[in-house]
């Protein structure tokens, strides 16, 4: 490797059939220091389905291409100092201080290259320290899919100690954050899953009962949280109550879902959108973690050199919350 390159893990061309045909391992420049960005050396990052819709080319355009992959980065400043890195680059002013509503917002991956790699470079503000009761695997699991379980449960449904609250799709990475969560704020959590073994697990994270994916609950919920999309929705709307409350935030399994407009207006269903999460919610939930010990759900670590098996996991349905990769120790 040349003195100033680095390994990374880029999407160099797209396929919606063969996603795992446009990621390429190798050799890259490292990134340059520029005035109010930061460096920072990853330690350890999380995979999403984010990478998998780029490499399919779904919300990424290719005239992008090529661009490094990953959305979660926990690592090492300039200083040496140990940082989790919030992955949406964008001015709080522009969204009426929400960043998550500034159009022209960009996570990290998107228009800047990301954190599948040695080195990558974000502006100062997004660096957050990393508290010393979480390890580095266990920050990379945060910046996105935590965040933005917490983020559907405490800003958009506001749930409160005692809220019934089904998960859709158990060993997600979003859906295991969301079961965590929403066990240890008090609620009663139902989950789904389609795996009798993930079902297991959901019930050691703090689930009440498992369901195989489609089953009738014991009770109507007061909130849902929706990742899984067109294979799920149906059920989702069955299970909650009327007046309840459905958040989405992602469709893995299809963006096209029967409307059943007239059960959402008859029993006065909300249905609300959640997109990531603001820098204060990424702190709160650190918070959170601190006061009640709960602590992100790790199917497995994979240096970076091996990052398609933990993809082809993804593809497969076959992981049980996040799968982390870690890039080699930069040499001396
Ligand atoms: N809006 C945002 O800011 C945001 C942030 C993060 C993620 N997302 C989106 O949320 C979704 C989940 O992301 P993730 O990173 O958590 O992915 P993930 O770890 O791969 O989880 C996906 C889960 O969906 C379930 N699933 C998939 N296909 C299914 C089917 N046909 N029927 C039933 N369940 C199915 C699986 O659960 P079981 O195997 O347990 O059944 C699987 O574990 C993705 O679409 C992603 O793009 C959005």
């Amino acid at each position: 490797m040349h003195r100033d390159g680095m390994l990374a893990a880029r999407a160099v061309a797209q396929s919606a059939t063969d996603p795992l045909s446009g990621l390429k391992v190798g050799d890259v420049p490292r990134p340059a220091a520029r005035p109010g960005w930061s460096v920072v050396r990853v330690v350890a990052s999380s995979i999403n389905m984010h990478d998998v819709w780029t490499l399919r080319g779904v919300g990424h355009p290719a005239e992008r291409l090529p661009i490094i992959l990953g959305c979660d980065a926990a690592g090492l400043d300039e200083d040496g100092n140990e940082v989790i890195v919030y992955p949406v680059i964008a001015d709080p002013d522009a969204g009426g201080g929400d960043e998550t509503l500034d159009p022209d917002r960009a996570l990290l991956s998107e228009r800047h290259d990301g954190a599948f790699a040695q080195y990558l470079t974000v502006p100062t503000r997004n660096l957050i320290p990393k508290p010393e009761w979480l390890t580095f695997e266990q920050a990379a699991c945060l910046p996105v899919a935590w965040t933005t379980a917490y983020r559907m449960l405490f800003t958009q449904a506001r749930i409160t100690a005692g809220d019934r609250v089904l998960v859709q799709g158990a060993g997600g990475g979003v859906a295991s954050a969301a079961i965590s969560l929403a066990a240890a704020a008090g609620a009663v959590v139902y989950a789904t899953s389609r795996s009798e073994d993930k079902r297991e697990k959901a019930l050691s994270w703090g689930a009440r009962e498992t369901f195989p994916s489609g089953a009738k609950l014991p009770e109507k919920v007061d909130v849902v949280i929706e990742t899984v999309g067109e294979a799920t929705w149906s059920h989702s709307l069955r299970s909650l109550r009327p007046g309840g409350t459905l958040v989405v935030a992602g469709a893995t399994s299809g963006t096209n879902p029967p409307a059943d407009l007239a059960r959402v207006f008859y029993l006065q269903q909300r249905i609300l959108g959640s997109t990531g999460c603001t820098r204060p919610e990424l702190i709160a939930m650190l918070r959170m973690m601190d006061a009640t010990g709960v602590r992100p759900v790790i199917d497995r670590v994979l240096p970076l050199d091996e990052i398609d098996k933990g993809f082809q996991l993804m593809l497969d349905g076959e992981l049980t919350g996040k799968i982390i990769v870690c890039p080699p120790a930069p040499r001396p």
